[in-house]
């Protein structure tokens, strides 16, 4: 039906054989992580406390990340760990309904919301071995999911409710994270320190859980195949089992799960505001032979009409920009630097 195909995944867990429509060429699978990406997470505490000094290390630390690969993990992030619990809860509880239930909240095709069995998508034409649920934040294209709240429990009944309101604050928690790690974006780049958060404030966001069954034959097929991401920024949550990985230094790295950190990542969107600098990275999600794996994604868009040029002072010359850092701040992190030494932005607008 629309060249949308549904399959139901907790049959497709007792498949001895995979379905071909599951089968990924061998290019894409052939080089299956070795390593794990070995940056260590960026702690927001000091630059939520206002610490100048720790709010520099972090920017610091994320412009190396977004400079090389585009991903960074956050921990003390201020998003109360009982609501991430909740809202993986809440998608567990869903996944685990009957197909056709799961089915009354369909996402039909060119909609941002709804239930997505398996299906060939604009990634690839094998099927993922997934099933999703995505819906709307305050996004313009569909008005009539303005409130989640509503949208959740109109689709799927009164006894969703308490996951509509779980939703609802998980996206309003996302939002705000997603500003502030826009700040430190900003600050990273040596520009005022709201440039891309403006960008941002009312731009429209989308929220997608993803339910990964295991499959005992892991190895010939994917999750989600290798892309990078269209939108702006990406806010992640993995459970414990693992299985995302960027493609960086010429190979595949995995991403660490760790139940306290959101990893962050730059999509094609930000890659472009900052010209080219931040990069938006390929990435894919492995499925577990064992193990069903879920997780939690906010993406991130600006409002549609804010399209713009990258400001000025990002066409610099590579070798001026080299001159700049090592005299500014970013070669060093020491007690000595501070925010002063950012060198500004001269008043471009773009
Ligand atoms: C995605 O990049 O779309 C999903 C990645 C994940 O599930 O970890
Ligand atoms: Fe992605």
């Amino acid at each position: 039906e629309n060249g949308v195909l549904v399959f139901d995944t907790t049959l497709l867990e007792k498949q001895p054989n995979l379905p071909t429509q599951f089968l990924w060429p061998h290019e894409d699978l052939a080089y299956a992580a070795e390593h794990e990406l070995p940056d260590p997470p960026v702690d927001l505490k000091g630059f939520f406390n206002g610490d100048q000094e720790a709010t520099v290390f972090a920017a610091a630390q994320i412009r190396t990340a977004c400079l090389n690969h585009g991903f960074f993990q956050v921990v003390n992030h201020g998003v109360d760990a009982s609501l991430v619990h909740a809202a993986h809860q809440h998608m567990d509880a869903f996944f685990k309904l009957p197909l056709s239930t799961k089915l009354r909240i369909k996402r039909e095709q060119g909609s941002l919301c709804g239930y997505s069995g398996a299906h060939a998508d604009r990634f690839s034409s094998k099927l993922p071995w997934k099933e999703t649920l995505s819906f709307t934040y305050k996004h313009a294209n569909e008005p009539t999911v303005l409130d989640v709240v509503n949208y959740i429990k109109s689709s799927l009944g009164k006894e969703f409710e308490g996951a509509g309101h779980v939703y609802q604050k998980y996206c309003e928690e996302m939002k705000n994270l997603s500003l502030a790690i826009m700040e430190l974006l900003a600050i990273g780049l040596g520009v005022e320190q709201s440039h891309y958060r403006k960008f941002f404030e009312d731009g429209g966001s989308v929220m997608r859980g993803n339910n990964y069954p295991p499959c005992k034959q892991a190895g010939l097929t994917l999750g989600t195949g290798p892309h990078s991401d269209p939108n702006s920024l990406t806010i992640l949550h993995q459970d414990e089992v693992g299985g995302l990985e960027i493609f960086a230094d010429s190979k595949w790295q995995a991403i660490t799960p760790r139940p306290d950190a959101f990893v962050v990542n730059i999509g094609d969107t930000l890659m472009a505001l900052s010209n080219g600098r931040y990069k938006s990275c390929i990435h894919r999600a492995v499925v577990n032979k064992e193990r069903v794996r879920r997780s939690l994604v906010f993406f991130v868009n600006p409002k549609e009409d804010k399209v713009v040029r990258p400001l000025r002072i990002l066409f610099v010359e590579k070798s001026q920009e080299s001159t700049q850092i090592s005299h500014g701040w970013i070669c060093n992190n020491s007690h000595k630097t501070t925010t002063e030494q950012i060198p500004l932005p001269s008043k471009t607008s773009s």
